[in-house]
């Protein structure tokens, strides 16, 4: 891309005393771009999010926001995003309209039509205080004051856990919309259909470490579509070739297995040539990928 980066982390690292919760997370975002950031429980999504906050310091590596050091510039940083955690806490003798317009105040952002839209749109009673609130209302003050900001990069993490799917609908076409007025979003996620459907780009991150990034489009060339084949000659010698996984033998003339989207013509080639008797095959979904990534370093994509 030859538009400068609005985020730019390198070689990010931290250490919490003697362990290290991120060993080399590497990542940039574009402007206009929504960025899903996924992994496992305790990868190290939410540190390296509070990094980028300002809230605490990287142990080494890099990161900037607006090309803007995000531990020594993080002040003049803090005027240009907006932030929801996944965990929202409020101050609980507040009401939520009076804690949605003071988290405005705190970002130089007033209330607005905008924010009366929001408020309809995720159905919070604003005149309620904030401990009479649930799971989901907590959010949904931080949801409606975030995207009534006007801000530059907006951070997201999970901050769906405790929406309906109503509101989960309103929180994607809110995102959308920022997305069509060119802003920047970092959106972390467990909710991978709602990662599918939104991000341009997408990092996964284990371990500490970013061990994949790319388009959906890329990550869809990682993706194997499973086969099950009945053939006139035997088949089991599938499983000696490069791209086949998980063979399970029906009986020797029946098979299934996944094949990787680079080697399925070659597999189909071999398939044609044992005659084939019946066929099926069943298309990759991201959510077979992200779920391997999810699983284990040995059941990795590469397979190694
Ligand atoms: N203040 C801290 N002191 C010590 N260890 C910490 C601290 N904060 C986080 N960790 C550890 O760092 C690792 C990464 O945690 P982090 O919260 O970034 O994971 P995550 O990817 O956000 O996970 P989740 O999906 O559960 O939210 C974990 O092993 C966690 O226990
Ligand atoms: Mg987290």
């Amino acid at each position: 891309m030859a538009q400068a980066p609005l985020l730019n982390v390198h070689h990010l690292q931290k250490k919490f005393g003697q362990f290290h919760a991120l060993t080399d997370v590497d990542f940039k975002i574009y402007p206009g771009e929504v960025f899903g950031f996924i992994g496992p429980n305790g990868a190290g999504k939410s540190t390296t999010i509070r990094i980028l906050l300002g809230l605490i310091r990287a142990s080494g590596g890099q990161a900037t926001l607006f090309g803007q050091d995000v531990w020594r510039d993080s002040v003049a940083i803090h005027r240009r995003i907006a932030y929801v955690p996944g965990d929202v806490t409020l101050w609980p003798n507040m009401s939520g309209g009076e804690i949605i317009d003071m988290f405005l105040r705190l970002n130089g952002d007033r209330h607005s039509d905008k924010t009366e839209t929001l408020i309809k749109k995720f159905g919070l009673d604003p005149r309620k205080k904030a401990r009479t609130y649930s799971k989901g209302n907590r959010q949904k003050v931080a949801l409606i004051a975030a995207f009534s900001m006007d801000a530059d990069f907006y951070i997201f993490d999970e901050p769906t856990s405790g929406l309906d799917p109503l509101n989960e609908q309103t929180f994607q076409a809110e995102v959308l919309a920022l997305k069509a007025r060119g802003k920047s979003v970092l959106l972390s996620s467990h909710i991978l259909s709602e990662v599918e459907k939104m991000c341009d780009r997408i990092g996964i991150i284990r371990e500490g470490r970013i061990v994949e990034t790319g388009t959906l489009a890329d990550m869809r060339h990682l993706t194997r579509t499973t086969v099950d084949v009945q053939t006139t000659a035997p088949v089991t010698d599938v499983a000696a070739l490069a791209g086949v996984h998980g063979v399970t033998v029906e009986t020797d003339h029946h098979v299934t297995f996944a094949v990787d989207a680079d080697q399925l013509t070659a597999i189909m080639a071999f398939l044609t040539e044992k005659g084939l008797v019946a066929l099926t095959t069943t298309p990759p979904t991201l959510e077979d990928l992200f779920m391997r990534y999810y699983q284990g370093a040995d059941q990795a994509v590469d397979g190694k």
